[in-house]
């Protein structure tokens, strides 16, 4: 399960890690500065991911002002590792205030931002375009005909969706494949024992139209590392849940959270492995998932990250933690069971009357 053994990302010959190297934290400027780290920790983060093996490095235009993009280009030069690694980089979100197409889907600010992004990146190819989040006004059409431009044009080799309702990336999917346009290849998600939503629409989307998922904030911004606490004004802890400038714990000091912390501690200490590495692990081995995106703002964060997958999870202790985290499903996705199934199906069994082998191959991550 080392990082050197590289997995295909959706239905794609592209190979990447399963850990996946998070460079939101690359930096100190902008709205999420206070959570980053200077150029020489970024620079040890990289390197020290690279010597172990990993391939796949996640960026978009706006973390911390662009300084994220310029220092991932600067250390990917300085290595010699442009061919090596796969980059990701991302557009959406507004770098010039005061005008409405240096931001959003449009075909114009995807146009521009792909160029901000190579310069700043230092290179003339990005590996895997995302849209970063849904504008609620692009239709599907205009950003697939986009990427497809794009890699046609040599910019990008790959394109992906993150952060859009169901619908969207099935539409968007369906139209590329009806117009022979290149296909999406990924969904980047909210992914952790914290944030388990995705399994009801995005899971079985993703596995259907051959995206694999890459997981974001799969500690839940630092919290199931187990460094907080349940304490005043709903927890307390040195990180970034409680120096956060969208309000302290972003919404994660829950009576819930804490039951899932308490859970993973035990399985933690039961296995002798550390609570982020647990957390890693149930997220990368989850149905769907093609890579974690992890992040680190000091190297021993990231060398206590990277042991994440030397491990399996006993299946009853993964159970326990399926249990904690469990939530239940919002409308229509609680009709979905075996027990309904039957009942619709009138067969008296559970699966319903379909022959082996009649539903379609499950995507499979494997290389
Ligand atoms: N597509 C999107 O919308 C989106 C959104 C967010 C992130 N992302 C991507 O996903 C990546 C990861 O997201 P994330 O940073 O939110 O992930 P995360 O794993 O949930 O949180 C990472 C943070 O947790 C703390 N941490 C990490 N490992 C630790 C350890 N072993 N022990 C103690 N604390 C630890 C550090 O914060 P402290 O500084 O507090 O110690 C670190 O910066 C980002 O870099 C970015 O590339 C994408």
């Amino acid at each position: 399960m080392s990082l050197d053994q590289y997995y295909l990302l959706g239905r794609s010959g592209l190979r990447v890690s399963r850990l996946s190297l998070g460079a939101m934290t690359f930096g100190t400027d902008g709205m999420f500065g206070s959570w980053g780290s200077s150029e020489e920790t970024a620079r040890a983060i990289f390197d020290r991911y690279l010597a172990a093996g990993g391939n796949f490095i996640d960026t978009a235009d706006f973390y911390t002002q662009g300084t994220s993009e310029k220092m991932l280009g600067k250390f990917i030069a300085e290595a010699g590792v442009r061919d090596r690694v796969v980059v990701t980089s991302k557009f959406s979100n507004n770098v010039e205030a005061g005008n409405p197409n240096a931001g959003g889907n449009g075909r114009k600010n995807m146009m521009r931002a792909v160029d901000a992004s190579l310069r700043r990146l230092r290179t003339d190819y990005i590996d895997l375009y995302l849209l970063h989040t849904w504008d609620r006004i692009t239709p599907a059409e205009e950003v697939m005909r986009t990427f497809d431009d794009l890699v046609r044009a040599g910019k990008i080799r790959y394109a992906g969706l993150s952060d859009v309702p169901g619908w969207y990336a099935a539409r968007a999917q369906t139209y590329a494949e009806a117009h022979a346009l290149t296909p999406l290849i990924s969904l980047q998600l909210q992914y952790s024992l914290v944030e388990r939503s995705i399994e009801h629409e995005f899971v079985p989307l993703a596995q259907t139209l051959g995206m694999g998922i890459t997981a974001w904030s799969p500690l839940g911004g630092g919290l199931l590392s187990g460094k907080y606490r349940p304490g005043e004004e709903g927890g307390t802890g040195d990180g970034r849940l409680t120096r956060s400038p969208t309000g302290k714990s972003a919404g994660k000091f829950t009576e819930q959270n804490w039951r899932v912390v308490a859970a993973l501690e035990k399985v933690a200490k039961a296995i002798g492995r550390s609570m982020a590495q647990v957390a890693l692990n149930w997220t990368a081995t989850q149905p769907g998932v093609g890579s974690v995106i992890i992040g680190a703002t000091r190297p021993s964060q990231l060398e206590d990250n990277l042991a994440a997958l030397d491990f399996e999870l006993p299946a009853e202790l993964r159970q326990q933690l399926n249990e904690a985290s469990a939530q239940p499903p919002p409308f229509p996705y609680g009709m979905f069971t075996d027990a309904y199934q039957a009942w619709i199906l009138n067969t008296g069994s559970s699966v319903g009357d379909k022959p082996p082998g009649y539903a379609p191959a499950v995507w499979s991550k494997k290389a």
